[in-house]
């Protein structure tokens, strides 16, 4: 572990105290409103979606890879959630039979895991066919100006909060083979203008691979 994400899960809900005031509570707790069945949180961080699962959800499963988010999320999931399973592994290797889940949520996490087409294609898999991605993720501009600064920060990004801002990860989603159903164009609240823009919506897993449907498990770059 190194001693940079110690410090920023040490940190991160100081950090994030603002924006959820200012909004982004409210845009998870309208994204998690559809979240029902049997469902999987990756990258849960310190737990700052437990309480806004509702009673659709039959069961939860949180993953988070760094130890020491993982203490705190265990701590927060004895609180506020005590049903919920916590396992440690990254989004890239999901330790679940493939067709587990109705449900897989990701808040700010694509952003930041090591391989972005990896995370996707083990989501695939471990969603059900028909089976829902429900997405928050700050993203790349689709303004080219606001894009170019994106591409310029993105070392300073990594540094203070590990992770990059200039992904197109609504196009990374579409490529691995989801159907995006609703997405919203937004803004994470009082974050810097290249961690601004940002994607919220739900992307399905195909039923069944049609003609020109590609294989979630094979698609995205395996
Ligand atoms: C910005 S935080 C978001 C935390 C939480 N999802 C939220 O909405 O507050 C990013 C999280 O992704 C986790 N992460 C980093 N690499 C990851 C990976 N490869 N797979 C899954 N999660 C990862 C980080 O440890 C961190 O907890």
């Amino acid at each position: 572990m190194s001693i940079r994400k110690a410090f920023f899960a040490l940190v991160y809900d100081g950090q994030m105290a603002r924006a959820e005031e200012a909004g982004l509570r409210d845009l998870r707790r309208h994204l998690l409103a559809d979240a029902s069945g049997e469902v999987l949180e990756i990258g849960a961080g310190t737990g700052a979606n437990l309480d806004l699962y509702g009673p659709g959800v039959v069961s939860l499963t949180v993953t988070e890879p760094e130890p020491a988010m993982v203490r705190r999320l265990d701590r927060h999931v004895r609180e506020r959630a005590p049903r919920a399973t916590v396992l440690r592994a990254p989004a890239e290797d999901l330790p679940f039979e493939d067709d587990s889940f109705d449900v897989v949520v990701s808040t700010l996490v694509l952003c930041g895991v090591g391989d972005q087409p990896r995370a996707l294609r083990e989501i695939g898999r471990v969603l059900r066919p028909g089976g829902r991605l429900l997405f928050l993720e700050h993203v790349r501009s689709t303004d080219p100006k606001v894009a170019r600064l994106q591409d310029r920060c993105n070392w300073l990004n990594r540094l203070v909060v590990c992770c990059e801002c200039n992904r197109p990860t609504l196009d990374s989603i579409r490529s691995a083979g989801f159907e995006v159903g609703s997405v919203e164009h937004g803004t994470l609240p009082k974050a810097p203008p290249f961690v601004r823009p940002l994607i919220h919506g739900t992307a399905r897993r195909p039923r069944a691979a049609g003609a020109g449907t590609p294989d979630l498990r094979t698609a995205a770059g395996s």
